[in-house]
């Protein structure tokens, strides 16, 4: 008999994974990241508390263990091949008439898969569960990077056993796909690297490669790759007739297979898919360089067989690169947030790919010496997704070409550069400089920060350029009057515009800390601050050890954050924000039993003064809880303008259904 903490633990483990399912396989969470991360704080402590019951499969294994010294090496059982490539239809038509060759047949059908721009990689899971993830290495053999693996959330740790009855319940078995860095976890990545000075990925690809690189799978954990998988193999073959039946027993055994896959019946269909894509990969999260086309049949598959690389049942259509050449007018300096100069070309304006591009980023000073760039020069640009563009290479030297040197006082406020010793990045070190104003206050009003709705880019530059505002505490001191005296600001915006700013004064701590731009703390950073030091008085105090104390903060971040509060520019700014009433405490439990306790909430549709995220937090802070879906455990359904399909379901299932005025009368407001 399992003890009553054991069935406990098991189904948190239960929840969590069908969470983790929903949320990176699916992409469809059902609850709030407050309430996952309080399901999986609840298993850690209980994890802690009772050691023996800890297994490998455990959601809270992810990350675990020293880093690494190296990656042993390790033979692939069967090796990993890459595929031929095709840069035309006539070479595609070459393939398909080869494969119908060969298999004497008149027509074959196909998959059509997205070629995903990432690393190549090998599961292998033993009863069940994972036990090795094996890069590509030169296709024979390969380095065990295991523990890193494990870190990617979408990757299962143990699949259902019963469910392997599709492929006839092998004891071992090997699962191949693409890890991949979607953009925006990209940029993201870059743009930290900036902040500290150091050399940025030119693009996503070598990001995940960079990353499954690191020797510590804390890193990795951080840097939110994914893996898509599109080859199974038991005993060394595929275990279906069909690799669409493939493909869809991977996604039923919980695994990520990409949904934009296609059966071709036909060689006229397929090109009917490539066409699609061509144009349909800009709107994707993920880089892709082409289509993938493989034969269904697999047992096709063996009767085809392979050349020394690749197989003759494969092959890759890779869409044309989004490059072209233009001229270099001009080389110039542009000052980010953290006061980093990045250096940027202007462009002959020039189409790639149906765009026009008139600036690419040169990242920095050593990227334009790797480039040998100069002022006149003809370069090849490329676009690749919604990255800025880049400078590939020079094509053609101009003769009277000028070289780029990185200013010695700031283009934006006439301050001081800087470079620190072993860093890339040269800085402005004026706090106060407009163009790191700026960039700090569109921080600051972000969604994800203070959430001041309508404090765009145009706004901010009157603001700044006017002196009307000189740090983020002047935004509380606006008055509508003032407001409306700005362009293309009437009064109706205005007034919405200081709604917006006195709302803000309700955000929590976490965003506090993170809206004042402390170097290396984002999103979660700052809520883990928050909730472990509960106020902004006890973090500015916090000495280095006790900030490295702190789960998942390192040196350089606990470095950061001392530095940040031991400035004195930072500190008046701290007592201007305290001053226009801003949370610099945690919201505690409230001693009497909170008006809502118990009670669970479900929100839909556009509310008319807050947004979700403001109701979220006040119905949690009276007690109550908000869920993702409509059930008959609901107590309310809050509703707003356009609400979703759960406003039906609610009233089928007689669920209380109340708007924005009742939700604030249920408060106490
Ligand atoms: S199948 C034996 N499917 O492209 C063939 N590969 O240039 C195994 N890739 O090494 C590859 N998306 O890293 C396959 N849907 C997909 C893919 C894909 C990306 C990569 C993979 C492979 C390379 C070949």
């Amino acid at each position: 008999m399992p003890t009553q903490v054991e069935t406990e633990i098991e189904r948190l483990r239960e929840e969590i994974r069908r969470h983790e399912y929903l949320y990176y396989v699916l992409n469809q969470p059902q609850i709030s990241d407050e309430e996952f991360d309080r399901l999986m704080r609840r298993l850690q402590d209980l994890e802690r508390e009772h050691p023996e019951l800890v297994t490998p499969d455990s959601p809270t294994q992810r990350v675990g263990g020293q880093p690494s010294e190296e990656f042993p090496k390790v033979r692939h059982s069967v090796p990993m091949l890459s595929l031929d490539n095709t840069y035309s239809i006539e070479e595609l038509k070459d393939f398909d008439r080869r494969v119908r060759q060969l298999s004497g047949r008149a027509q074959v059908e196909y998959v059509g898969e997205l070629k995903l721009d990432g690393l190549s990689m090998a599961l292998i899971y033993e009863d069940g569960l994972l036990t090795h993830g094996v890069t590509r290495g030169d296709g024979r053999i390969g380095e065990d990077v295991t523990p890193n693996v494990r870190t990617i959330r979408s990757v299962p740790l143990r699949v259902d056993r019963r469910k392997l009855a599709v492929w006839n319940h092998p004891r071992r078995f090997e699962v191949r796909g693409e890890v991949i860095m979607p953009v925006k976890a990209f940029e993201k990545l870059n743009a930290q690297r900036e902040a500290a000075g150091e050399a940025k990925f030119a693009n996503p690809r070598n990001a995940a490669a960079g990353t499954m690189r690191q020797l510590d799978p804390k890193i990795v954990a951080q840097r939110n790759l994914d893996m898509y998988i599109y080859q199974v193999l038991v005993n060394g073959r595929p275990p279906l007739a069909r690799h669409w039946d493939v493909l869809d027993s991977l996604e039923h055994l919980g695994f990520k297979v990409n949904p934009h896959r296609r059966l071709c019946a036909s060689f006229g269909e397929l090109l009917d898919y490539i066409r699609e894509w061509e144009s349909k990969r800009e709107s994707l999260d993920y880089e892709i360089d082409g289509i993938v086309v493989k034969v269904n049949d697999t047992q096709l598959w063996e009767e085809l067989g392979y050349t020394a690389k690749s197989p003759r049942w494969a092959v890759a259509y890779k869409y044309p690169a989004r490059q072209a050449t233009t001229r270099v007018i001009n080389i110039r300096a542009q000052v980010g947030r953290t006061g980093t100069l990045t250096p940027v070309a202007d462009l002959e304006p020039v189409q790639v790919g149906g765009v026009t591009v008139s600036h690419a980023t040169l990242h920095n000073i050593d990227e334009i010496e790797r480039l040998g760039v100069r002022i006149g020069d003809r370069v090849l640009v490329q676009r690749a997704g919604e990255v800025i563009p880049q400078v590939v290479k020079v094509v053609e030297h101009a003769p009277d070409g000028r070289p780029f040197r990185m200013p010695k006082t700031c283009p934006a406020c006439g301050g001081d550069v800087f470079r620190a010793e072993g860093e890339v990045a040269y800085r402005c070190v004026n706090a106060a400089c407009p163009a790191r104003l700026k960039e700090s206050l569109l921080h600051f009003a972000g969604r994800r920060a203070m959430n001041i709705d309508g404090l765009g880019e145009a706004l901010v530059d009157q603001l700044v350029e006017r002196g009307m505002v000189k740090d983020a505490a002047d935004l509380y001191r606006l008055t509508p009057e003032q407001l409306a005296g700005l362009e293309r600001m009437g009064e109706k915006s205005a007034a919405n515009l200081i709604r917006e700013i006195e709302k803000s004064r309700q955000a929590d701590l976490a965003r506090v800390i993170f809206a004042i731009g402390i170097p290396f703390v984002g999103e979660r950073t700052a809520q883990l601050l928050a909730d472990h030091f509960g106020s902004l008085d006890a973090l500015a105090k916090a000495a280095q050890a006790e900030l490295e104390a702190v789960p998942e903060i390192g040196p350089k971040t606990a470095r950061g954050i001392t530095e940040f509060f031991r400035e004195k520019r930072n500190q008046q700014l701290l007592e201007k924000l305290r001053a226009a009433g801003l949370r610099f405490e945690q919201r505690k439990a409230k001693q009497t039993q909170p008006p809502l306790e118990g009670k669970r909430f479900v929100l839909t549709g556009t509310l008319p003064n807050y947004s979700r995220e403001q109701a979220r937090e006040m119905i949690e802070d009276a007690g109550g809880r908000v869920t993702g879906s409509v059930s008959k455990k609901t107590d309310y359904l809050v509703v707003g303008s356009e609400p979703g399909s759960k406003l039906e379901k609610a009233r089928q299932l007689g669920i209380k259904i109340i708007d924005e005025k009742e939700l604030l009368r249920l408060l106490g407001k």
